[in-house]
């Protein structure tokens, strides 16, 4: 069934059959293989965010990187308004896409540039944003640099509206803050720097990495709280990875449960936290009741890391409380339960289901 990207309630952002392998292993254990996305499908609406939760190695940033085409997938699509962006597209809608998804790190300090103001940062996309005309290719502005220079905004524009950006991300006075450097801010006023600078694209959909795990717990919150504001205000989409179920709780409508590249529960934030269907998803859940919060689902750091070939059963089978028949031998699809997506087999099969809304 094809989306139609027009009707109102088509999402803004389709991912469907994404996978995704890396051959590990050195000289002796050459041929190995990490499964770090497999059968991969989730939607975005406009205006909506959609958390991307698992522990580590469960392939949360390969789907951002793919999405980002920061590296190709082995498979599957990701539609932007039913456009597929992997697909060999004209380089125009490549140029929209740049600009209509972009990304903010978990290392704000890694992501700028400590020999630039804050300034630069955002008057040179708001700039490249301005002098490119989407009515051209990327072929035309390249072979026309004049031709750049046509809608470009000046410079005291564009320091204007970097100075309003500034403001809408909550650092003021604004103006002061554009002539610092990345090194003379502290953590949390760079991340909001970092996503001053995404907005200066006038993006759809914000793509945010484990955005605020680097940060002191006490401004984590602040973080949230202007993605939040985002959301609402701008009916910016967003897709936060986090390890953290109660940040994706707090700002996003829908939570994606990953495990070893694979969406084992996808559905509204509060029926996943409230009433979590699969096992891992009350394992996660139930790490942060015995008081580990973050700290706990990141102990278990490179436990959801898939060697192949995998074994025919559910990957989880190992580690699950709940394993019985099927388990070990079928390796279960996905199923419809209490309004969301599982892939497990104490549920029965309803029919077979893609992606969700
Ligand atoms: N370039 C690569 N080459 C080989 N293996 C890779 C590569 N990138 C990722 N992997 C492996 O793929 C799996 C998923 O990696 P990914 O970075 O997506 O995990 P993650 O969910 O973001 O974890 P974390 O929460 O620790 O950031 C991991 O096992 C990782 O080691
Ligand atoms: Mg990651």
């Amino acid at each position: 069934m094809l989306t139609d990207p027009t009707a109102p309630s088509a999402p803004l952002l389709e991912v469907r059959g994404l996978r995704k392998t890396y051959a590990t292993g050195g000289l002796f254990t050459a041929g190995r293989k990490v499964v770090a996305a497999e059968d991969v499908a989730f939607r975005i609406h406009r205006g909506e965010a959609v958390a991307l939760v698992g522990e580590s190695g469960s392939g949360t940033s390969t789907i951002a990187r793919l999405l980002m085409r920061l590296e190709p997938a082995d498979g599957g699509q990701a539609l932007l308004d039913g456009v597929d962006v992997f697909a060999r597209e004209p380089r125009r809608a490549s140029l929209g896409y740049r600009r209509r998804v972009q990304m903010v790190f978990q290392d704000p300090f890694g992501s700028l540039n400590p020999a630039h103001d804050i300034a630069h940062h955002l008057t040179r996309p708001l700039m490249r944003l301005h002098a490119l005309n989407p009515a051209h290719d990327v072929a035309h502005h390249l072979e026309r640099p004049a031709a750049r220079l046509a809608g470009a905004l000046s410079p005291t524009a564009a320091r204007e509206r970097a100075v309003e950006l500034l403001r809408t991300v909550g650092l003021e006075p604004a103006e002061e803050f554009m002539d610092r450097h990345p090194y003379e801010l502290s953590g949390g006023q760079r991340q909001r720097v970092a996503i001053a600078r995404s907005l200066a694209a006038d993006p759809d959909l914000l793509v945010a990495d484990e955005p605020t795990s680097m940060l002191d717990v006490s401004i984590r919150m602040g973080i949230l709280n202007l993605l939040a504001q985002l959301k609402r205000d701008r009916g910016l989409a967003i897709l936060l990875i986090t390890h953290d179920l109660a940040s994706a709780r707090f700002l996003a409508e829908r939570i994606v449960v990953l495990y070893r590249g694979r969406v084992v529960e996808d559905g509204p934030s509060d029926t996943v936290v409230e009433s979590p269907a699969h096992p891992y998803t009350r394992a996660l859940l139930a790490s942060i009741a015995e008081g580990g919060g973050d700290e706990a689902t990141r102990a278990a750091r490179g436990k959801g890391t898939s060697t192949a070939p995998s074994p025919t059963g559910c990957p989880f089978a190992d580690r699950c409380a709940d394993v019985h028949g099927p388990c070990r031998s079928s390796d279960p699809a996905p199923r419809e339960h209490d309004g969301r997506l599982v892939r497990c087999h104490l549920y029965p099969v309803t029919e077979p289901v893609g992606a969700r809304g």
